[in-house]
């Protein structure tokens, strides 16, 4: 853990999407295509309730929609990048937003579901 190379792949991660557009994230980010993504997500999720962990979350819009399909899933987030970090904490209060490596994340909180989309 910890290597000098895994480092400097961490470092170029947060230099490429520190600065990387909507579509860059995630090719196409018209609120439609969100829909489509949180919809995707929740159907291989199988779950209707619980707290669930979206590993790599970028700006934190499709954790916003999935909130606004299903609030009765309470959904945290981890990322790299801290101006995406920053992003997701605005649009989505409620949820914790670890800014982090997610390899070396820690939490107390137990998910019952952990999943990453297009990360
Ligand atoms: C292609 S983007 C997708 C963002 C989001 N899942 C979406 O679909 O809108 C991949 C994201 O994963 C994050 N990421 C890459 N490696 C990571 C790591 N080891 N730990 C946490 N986040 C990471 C990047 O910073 C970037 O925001």
């Amino acid at each position: 853990m910890g290597s000098k190379n895994e480092f400097a792949n961490v470092e170029k991660i947060k230099e490429h999407f520190e600065n990387s557009t909507e579509n860059q994230l995630r090719g196409n980010s018209t609120p439609a295509a969100i829909n489509n993504y949180a919809q995707f997500i929740l159907e291989k999720l199988q779950i209707s309730e619980g707290r669930i962990l979206d590993v790599g979350c970028g700006d934190g819009r499709i954790m916003e929609q999935i909130q606004k399909i299903n609030p009765k899933l309470s959904i945290d987030g981890v990322e790299l990048t801290s101006s995406l970090s920053n992003t997701a904490r605005l649009l989505n209060p409620k949820s914790e937003i670890f800014n982090q490596n997610a390899i070396n994340l820690y939490s107390k909180k137990k998910y019952d579901r952990i999943f990453s989309f297009s990360f």
